[in-house]
């Protein structure tokens, strides 16, 4: 694909038709940020408990989760996943929201839009009367951690991450809104 000029995203909320396509550019995008980091075998036994069609349906169907999808040229090429749940006892606000998955494919990172779709959610965010927004990331994803700073994001605790057969340490971060 011929990567445009002018960035021209297009945004649209994923819907039980995407199934499909969410447990493609969730793996994706999962394999091409994490995999140089981890052992083949802890990637390959992940994918089955996240990305399958199925298991995207189900998130799907969740009345707390919304998914956005951006486009170029009618092609997929970043997500967010977002969740209105109850969040866990590190997150303080009476109103949490969650981005649960921010990912672009590799060769649209450093391109503004990360931060088109976080803005996204912060505007979200705002018009629904949340008063936090949260989210985790693994310890050694630097230009995340970055990424996240750069919006105000500050640490809020931490977590244990399971790949496969491997057990990581994820933060929490949050920021008002
Ligand atoms: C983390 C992630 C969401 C950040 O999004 P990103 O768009 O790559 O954001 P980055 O901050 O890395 O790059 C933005 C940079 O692009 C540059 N840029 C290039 N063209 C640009 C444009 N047209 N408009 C705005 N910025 C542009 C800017 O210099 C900006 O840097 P600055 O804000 O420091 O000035 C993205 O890299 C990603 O999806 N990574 C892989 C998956 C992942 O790790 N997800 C998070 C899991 S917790």
């Amino acid at each position: 694909m011929t990567i445009p000029e002018n960035n021209n995203f297009h945004f649209r909320k994923g819907t039980l038709a995407d199934a499909e396509l969410l447990a493609d550019l969730g793996w994706r995008t999962f394999e091409e940020t994490f995999a140089a980091f981890n052992r083949p075998e802890d990637m390959a036994a992940f994918k089955p408990t996240m990305y399958t069609p199925e298991l995207q349906t189900e998130e799907l169907c969740d009345s707390d989760t919304e998914f956005v999808i951006a486009e170029v040229q009618e092609q997929a090429v970043a997500y967010v996943k977002l969740n209105t749940a109850e969040a866990p006892e590190a997150i303080t606000g009476r109103n949490p929201l969650q981005i649960s998955r921010l990912y672009l494919l590799q060769k649209w990172t450093g391109r503004g839009l990360g931060d088109k779709l976080m803005q996204l959610c912060l505007e979200k965010a705002r018009r629904n009367g949340h008063d936090v927004v949260w989210l985790t990331v693994w310890e050694h994803n630097e230009r995340a951690k970055r990424f996240y700073r750069k919006y105000g994001f500050k640490e809020a605790g931490e977590l244990t991450f399971i790949l496969g057969s491997d057990v990581q340490r994820d933060l929490y971060m949050q920021r008002e809104v």
